[in-house]
């Protein structure tokens, strides 16, 4: 069976960004593949400890985070698997193995790497390695698809990459995740998606923007978050065009649309196109996005600790059993057994 995979960081609150651009794809695939795919959805939690973990309580952010899953709909059926990164050791094993394969010079490219050192004094060499982890979570899974944000493109690109190298070295062991454009498509998107920083919409958004107004939390009171759209940055053009480059604050409140009422984006811009009136827009968005949160927020508190505890019980038995049948197998050709 195949398996689609993806796994949320959880220092912090989830921005829309994080929900529209992986989450909520990846729950979307799970309804419709999870009889013939298997579905594994994990907390990258050694990966939250590269940067300062917001409220300094990581454990209650992997349970929220978990939360968030089940809140966003993912159906529960016997092929959904649920577990935490660092609760299966492979893959801090596998990391170690793929660094020996992975160059210096392919790492010192990953854009993600740039934007998070740049300026900083010192930059600890997990920020520098992530990626290598992530290939390994992937590859320990046999996932060949991998729901993320299009800033977690490149890194799909090195898992590919590492897979390649692996298997001519060694032999095939690895299965190579689809190319990105292949991911894309299976995601019934034309494009990767990157939710834009709404003040800043040259920017992605992001949960570590300090501006308040830059971006949608999902605890955000709806009508709060109705009021952050209202006052997005848009343009001077004074008509609406589905235009990254050159209006990107009114492209993202286009797509923001699309995704949050599951609407083909090319409805939603022919809707809005030559619309003069950008206040008629942002209050629908606004309206989207405030009955999307209630929704969300409601089913959240439906979810109780006991039932993150039991879903991770029986999802890390299976990570486990799968991850260790593989590491075993790379121990192997690599000449550890
Ligand atoms: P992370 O935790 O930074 O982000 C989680 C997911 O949210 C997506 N995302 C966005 N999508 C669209 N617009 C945005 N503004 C936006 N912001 C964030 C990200 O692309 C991502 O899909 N390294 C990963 C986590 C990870 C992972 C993996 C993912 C670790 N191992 C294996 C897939 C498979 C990360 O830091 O994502």
């Amino acid at each position: 069976m195949k398996t689609i995979l993806t796994g949320l960081r959880a220092n912090s609150v989830f921005t829309i960004g994080n929900y529209l651009g992986a989450l909520l794809p990846m729950v979307r695939l799970a309804r419709e593949h999870s009889d013939d795919y298997n579905i594994n959805l994990f907390v990258p939690d050694l990966h939250s400890i590269i940067s300062e973990v917001d409220g300094g309580d990581l454990q209650a952010n992997i349970v929220r985070g978990i939360k968030y899953y089940i809140a966003a709909g993912m159906p529960l059926g016997k092929n959904v698997h649920i577990y935490r990164q660092s609760r299966v050791p492979a893959h801090s094993e596998l990391c170690w193995i793929l660094n020996c394969v992975a160059t210096m010079g392919e790492m010192n490219r990953m854009t993600q790497y740039k934007e998070k050192s740049e300026g900083k004094a010192s930059v600890n060499v997990g920020i520098f390695d992530y990626p290598v982890l992530m290939a390994g979570d992937i590859l320990l899974y046999s996932a060949e698809y991998v729901p993320v944000g299009e800033d977690q493109f490149q890194h799909i690109e090195l898992a590919r990459n590492l897979a390649m190298r692996f298997n001519n070295r060694y032999g095939e062991v690895f299965t190579v995740p689809v190319s990105t454009a292949e991911q894309v498509k299976f995601m019934g998107l034309d494009e990767g998606i990157r939710i834009r920083d709404l003040l800043n919409p040259e920017k992605k958004m992001s949960k570590s923007t300090p501006a308040e107004n830059s971006k949608i939390m999902l605890d955000d009171a709806p009508e709060r978050a109705a009021k952050k759209i209202m006052s997005a940055t848009t343009d001077s053009v004074g008509k609406v065009k589905f235009d990254m480059w050159e209006q990107p604050g009114v492209s993202n409140l286009l797509l923001i649309e699309a995704l949050v009422t599951d609407t083909p984006l090319q409805d939603v811009i022919s809707t809005w196109t030559g619309e003069t009136r950008y206040g008629d827009l942002k209050k629908k968005v606004a309206e989207s996005v405030s009955e999307m949160l209630g929704v969300f927020q409601a089913k959240l508190a439906e979810v109780s600790d006991e039932m993150v505890y039991e879903l991770l019980e029986s999802g890390e038995r299976y990570a486990n059993e799968v991850a260790n049948v593989k590491l075993h197998e790379v121990q192997k050709c690599v000449g550890l057994r």
